[in-house]
């Protein structure tokens, strides 16, 4: 067991690079299944849920190899079964993607249904929805999706709710299809742009990725192709509100200023500098924060994935905030931990109001899931004291060597080894 030691009270200085965007990475490497020959995938993030679905892709037979820190070659055409187990899938919310990679590819699929961040029931109806509309018929038992079609057909997809998920999964199962398929109220997410990219380079023919409408024509194969994953909006906007919060200053690279633009105009609502350029941003605050009104939405919405992040920043702004959550049922289970750090938030269903306080004082906290873990990261860097995190492994699923790079904008913070209680009693 790891945590997480902050000295807060720092202001974070200097220049942090972003990597491959973590949604994005979670379907691109599955979605190499469908290739007839291999892929290399550049500006791959270094986060143990891309080293999750790896191990799920070379469990299924296909060969991984590293190239670099952030490109990986996988070859597909020595894969050998369209089944991945519990065993396999546990713990990786994205491995739903190989539903319609395998379907896609090789018309059948058994997935077992997976686990992940633990915030609302998070369904897969829609998916299913999807996959039957392209000819596909399921079962599910034991825990497992069974999902086979003779021949994929293309069709007309009604998403009932903007789903990120069921979108991508719409377009792994469309892209090799019979014809012509429509996804209608598609998610908008800079990650669905980016797999319909990838998949075009492979050869796909898919138009209006990024827009309510998704029109694909389905072609008989795929090629291998290089590709670059696109940088991590919410991985940036995290060191945006980092810098916000501890008053620092901070130029944040390899960015998409253009993904970035809600964060950046809540920012500025809040009374912070954000500048931009063609791949930085920079971010100045004096720590004299605003408060603010945010519901999170699809793309262009607020993204619900940084609804924590800027909870933790708003329990020391001026006034009374609030933050209504519009896409996930139970994602306020952070607030108990803010709490802890002398955090005034309280919470009515879907909506919680926060009380600006003076400043936070340090206290022994836990991640409740990756974006959380996030949220007590920023509360530790501004709280008075020393905040240790614990459960830091949901932190590491999305952040690549977020000690590091935060220790490079000067931060007091380390990575230690605890002991369990099992562990003390052997030892
Ligand atoms: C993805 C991201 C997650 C992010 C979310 C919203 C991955 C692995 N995860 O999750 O980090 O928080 O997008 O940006 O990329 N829904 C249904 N039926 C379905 C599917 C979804 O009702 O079959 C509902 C969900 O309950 C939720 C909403 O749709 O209320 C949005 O979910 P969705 O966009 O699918 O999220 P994920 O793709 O699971």
């Amino acid at each position: 067991m790891e945590k997480y030691v902050i000295n807060g009270g720092k202001r974070l200085n200097g220049e942090v690079s972003i990597g491959g965007a973590k949604n994005a990475a979670v379907a691109i490497i599955p979605a190499v299944i469908l290739a007839d020959s291999p892929c290399r995938i550049e500006n791959v993030p270094d986060i143990s849920d891309v080293a999750l679905i790896a191990n799920i892709l070379q469990g299924l037979g296909a060969t991984i190899k590293n190239i670099n820190k952030s490109s990986l070659y996988i070859d597909p055409t020595t894969i050998f079964t369209h089944i991945a187990n519990y065993e396999q899938v546990k713990g990786m919310r994205a491995s739903y993607y190989l539903l319609g990679a395998l379907l896609g590819k090789y018309g059948k699929a058994e997935v077992a249904m997976p686990g992940g961040c633990n915030f609302g029931v998070r369904p897969v109806d829609l998916h299913i929805k999807a996959f039957e509309a392209l000819g596909a018929t399921h079962t599910l038992k034991n825990g497992v999706i069974k999902i086979k079609a003779d021949k994929l057909v293309g069709g007309k997809i009604y998403l009932d709710v903007v789903s990120v998920g069921a979108t991508m999964n719409a377009m792994l199962a469309a892209v090799k299809a019979e014809g012509y398929t429509e996804i209608e109220n598609a998610a908008k997410e800079p990650h669905i742009v980016d797999l319909a990219n990838f998949l075009n380079s492979m050869g796909a023919n898919i138009k209006g990725a990024g827009t309510d409408t998704i029109k694909i024509r389905g072609v008989r194969s795929l090629k291998g192709t290089t590709y670059s994953i696109i940088p991590d909006q919410i991985e940036a906007g995290t060191y945006m509100v980092a810098a916000a919060a501890t008053g620092g200053n901070v130029v944040v690279n390899n960015v998409i200023p253009r993904h970035l633009e809600v964060i950046t105009a809540k920012l500025q609502e809040m009374g912070v500098s954000v500048e931009e350029y063609d791949e930085a941003v920079r971010v100045i605050s004096d720590g004299k924060l605003k408060k603010c009104t945010i519901k999170t939405m699809p793309h262009p919405g607020f993204p619900t994935d940084m609804q924590p992040q800027f909870a933790a920043m708003l329990t020391i702004a001026n006034g009374i905030s609030v933050i209504h959550e519009n896409v996930w049922e139970n994602r306020f289970q952070y607030v108990s931990e803010l709490a802890r750090l002398g955090a005034k938030i309280s919470v009515e269903g879907k909506v919680a109001f926060i009380e600006g306080v003076d400043h936070l004082e340090a206290a022994p906290v836990k991640a409740t899931d990756l974006r959380a873990g996030a949220a007590m990261l920023i509360a530790g860097l501004c709280a008075k004291g020393t905040t240790e995190i614990e459960n830091i492994g949901y932190v590491e699923r999305g952040y690549e060597n977020i000690v590091e790079k935060l220790r490079g904008l000067g931060a007091d913070i380390t990575k230690k080894r605890t002991m369990t209680t099992t562990q003390v009693v052997i030892a």
